[in-house]
């Protein structure tokens, strides 16, 4: 059974086939004959946490390959009520044809996988949010690929560099570390002392088979991340669950907010992108979020069709 829980459960080796996918679903979104591969499916989504883009774009992309989606708010389930997560794996399983998942600890999605028997999606963990990294990947390769076939797409990765500035602990910062290990990217971290990426970040890059000391940067210099960045890339300084620092870390991640001035100190075609939802004035400045180099809204909607791409290949790999 695949899951996609972590970026590194697509190999090197499967990506062109999957970026390629995406390409296709994107330009045949909506015509006469768009592939339908859920047909006759239903996926239930299982949600912890409030969500736009994600649930949104899983909603309408099962929809679109031909399947049900069935929305299900954790605390409308017994799940949160104490079911265990391996009775509600094991039964969803009997009614389901996969799961996508949001949650706040990441060994609920791993546990959901292991005892379920339907392909499970991660669909943001506190530790991880791998449909945001694919599905960013895709959106600089539209850009930088020098042909249009999958291989092209994420060739054209190979060797750029991302500057992540804010909060590098959060899941958005783990997940692009281990993206950018699995696509051949650089990666340097801009945030305060004390938010490093943590030691769990770095035993899972190890036993992904990456060196932590070598796959990527962490420093206390917004500057010196940004640097020669193809990308400019930052998210929320207070993720879901971290309400109650919000006042200390305002002012500890002040220094790293992108700002004109620092994005301009990029590599001049630089692109800036952020997971959002934003808070303009707080980590990025209104006038970088407005640049014509600004690609949040691609990003965005790219979010529907990596997923679908996803989708349909969890779904033919449970045959
Ligand atoms: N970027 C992201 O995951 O957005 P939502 O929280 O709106 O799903």
């Amino acid at each position: 059974m695949k899951h996609f829980l972590k970026e590194t459960d697509f190999a090197r080796a499967e990506l062109p086939k999957l970026f390629a996918l995406a390409r296709q679903l994107k330009r045949t979104r909506g015509k006469r004959g768009a592939p339908k591969p859920l047909l006759g499916q239903t996926w239930a989504l299982i949600f912890s946490k409030s969500s736009t883009r994600t649930r949104v774009s899983f909603e309408v992309g099962i929809h679109e390959l031909g399947g049900n989606p069935l929305f299900l708010n954790k605390n409308d389930i017994q799940l949160g009520r104490g079911e265990t997560i391996e009775d509600t794996a094991q039964v969803l399983s009997r009614f389901v044809h996969g799961l996508v998942v949001r949650t706040y600890d990441h060994a609920e999605v791993e546990r959901l996988a292991a005892a379920g028997s339907v392909p499970v999606i991660n669909a943001l963990t506190d530790f991880l949010h791998p449909c945001q990294i694919f599905s960013d990947a895709f959106t600089m390769a539209e850009r930088w690929a020098r042909g249009t076939t999958g291989q092209a797409l994420v060739d054209s990765l190979r060797g750029r560099k991302i500057a992540f500035l804010g909060d590098t602990a959060c899941n958005m910062a783990n997940s692009w570390i281990l993206g950018a290990a699995l696509f051949g990217m650089k990666i340097s971290l801009a945030g305060p002392k004390g938010f490093a990426p943590s030691a769990e970040c770095d035993a899972l890059l190890a036993r992904e088979g990456f060196d932590p000391k070598t796959a990527y940067n962490f420093t206390t210099d917004p500057l010196e991340a940004v640097r020669g960045a193809d990308v400019v890339y930052t998210d929320v300084w207070v993720s879901m669950g971290k309400e109650e620092e919000t006042k200390q870390r305002i002012r500890l991640m002040s220094p790293y907010a992108v700002t004109g001035k620092l994005f301009a100190a990029a590599k001049p075609d630089a692109l800036f992108m952020h997971c959002l939802p934003a808070h303009a004035g707080e980590e990025v400045m209104p006038e970088v979020l407005a640049s014509p180099r600004s690609i949040i809204f691609d990003e965005a909607e790219n979010r529907l069709h990596m997923q679908k791409a996803i989708l349909a290949t969890l779904a033919a790999k449970r045959k």
